[in-house]
């Protein structure tokens, strides 16, 4: 039956791609209507994107996701509202102070959120707080490093997203979640803070831009610690690197896409066992490997993705399709 063959039509939960709005056309559209339930921006609804200035917002990319996604019975994650490295520069070396600051910031948590009220069924509010030892990332504009309790204001972010669209999911995300204990204590102690407090939190992600080599037990290990705060789990920006030390000379052979399989199919099923009421969403980071970041970030010789530069699907889809139950 078809349900066996298409990630999208198995999976009992989102199964999303991170997109460029002007890649929105061809087999590229094709590929995500057919295998995709959900997109998520790669860049184009971030905050460098959006907010050219203080009441200036260039809205083309994002609108132009949204009306794609509506167009084809798809759901859009928004990404990402609060995130340092994303302030655009006229924001950032303004000199506001903390109070300005955060007034700013809830006028365009409300402005973004606003528009897609209904539209985007869920949001990264905040993206990359915490070092993976667990303390705060002290990166960004002077007034964002001197809150004098920085959780409590970023707890404040996702009530003015929930006041915005009280039915969007309203998500944490970061990276290397599953293998930093540190980092994963530490949102854990704010999610009991925000519960304490009353702020909403709906669920966390991992980015899950892991390695065909990365530990099975550790990443096994720490998303079931992950799935035990409850919340919904978005495993939100997988890809898995295959070029492991970084080898010019590396060649794609049959071997390493066998070992590449054995990565998805493995990283799929650890996601099948957690509770199925807390499995959000599977996004992988792009569409095809003819576009990934990874490309100028890890090595111009490595092939992530579930899709070929021609969009045809590769072992890695069948291996993600075996992880699914
Ligand atoms: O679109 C502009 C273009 O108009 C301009 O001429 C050009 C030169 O400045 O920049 C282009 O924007 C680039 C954008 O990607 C679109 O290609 C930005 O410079 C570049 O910084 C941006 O990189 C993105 C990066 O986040 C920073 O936002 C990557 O595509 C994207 O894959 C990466 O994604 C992040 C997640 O958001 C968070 N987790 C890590 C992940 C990988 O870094």
């Amino acid at each position: 039956e078809p349900s066996l063959d298409n990630i999208r039509l198995k999976a009992k939960f989102g199964i999303g791609a991170a997109v460029t709005n002007s890649e929105l056309n061809g087999q590229y559209a094709n590929t995500l209507r057919t295998h995709f339930s959900q997109i998520t921006g790669e860049y184009e609804m971030k905050m460098a994107h959006i907010w050219k200035g203080e009441n200036n917002y260039d809205w083309t990319a994002a609108d132009g996701m949204v009306n794609f996604a509506a167009t084809n019975n798809m759901d859009v994650h928004g990404h990402t509202l609060v995130w340092y490295n994303s302030f655009p520069n006229w924001f950032r070396n303004a000199n506001y102070d903390s109070a300005t600051f955060e007034t700013k910031i809830k006028t365009y948590i409300e402005t973004v959120v606003g528009r897609y009220k209904g539209k985007v069924i869920s949001w990264d509010v905040a993206n990359e707080i915490f070092n993976d030892d667990g303390t705060l990332r002290r990166d960004g504009c002077p007034v964002f490093r001197t809150f004098n309790d920085p959780i409590a204001f970023y707890g404040r972010c996702f009530e003015y997203a929930q006041a915005a669209d009280p039915d969007a999911k309203l998500f944490y995300n970061d990276y290397n979640v599953v293998l930093a204990a540190g980092k994963r204590g530490a949102m854990r102690q704010m999610v009991n803070r925000f519960r304490a407090d009353g702020y909403p939190i709906d669920g966390l992600g991992d980015q899950f831009h892991y390695m065909a080599s990365t530990n099975r037990t550790t990443i096994r290990n720490g998303l079931t610690d992950l799935a035990s705060t409850g919340l919904q789990i978005h495993m939100s920006e997988l890809d898995i690197r295959i070029n492991v030390n970084k080898d010019d000379n590396f060649v794609y052979l049959p071997s390493e896409q066998a070992k590449h399989a054995e990565a998805y199919k493995d990283f799929v099923t650890f996601f099948e066992a957690i509770p199925q009421s807390q499995k959000f969403a599977i996004t992988t980071w792009g569409v095809s490997d003819k576009r990934t970041w990874l490309t100028s970030w890890w090595h111009p010789k490595e092939y992530p993705l579930l899709f070929d530069e021609n969009f045809q699907k590769k072992k890695t889809y069948e291996g993600f399709l075996e992880g699914l139950q």
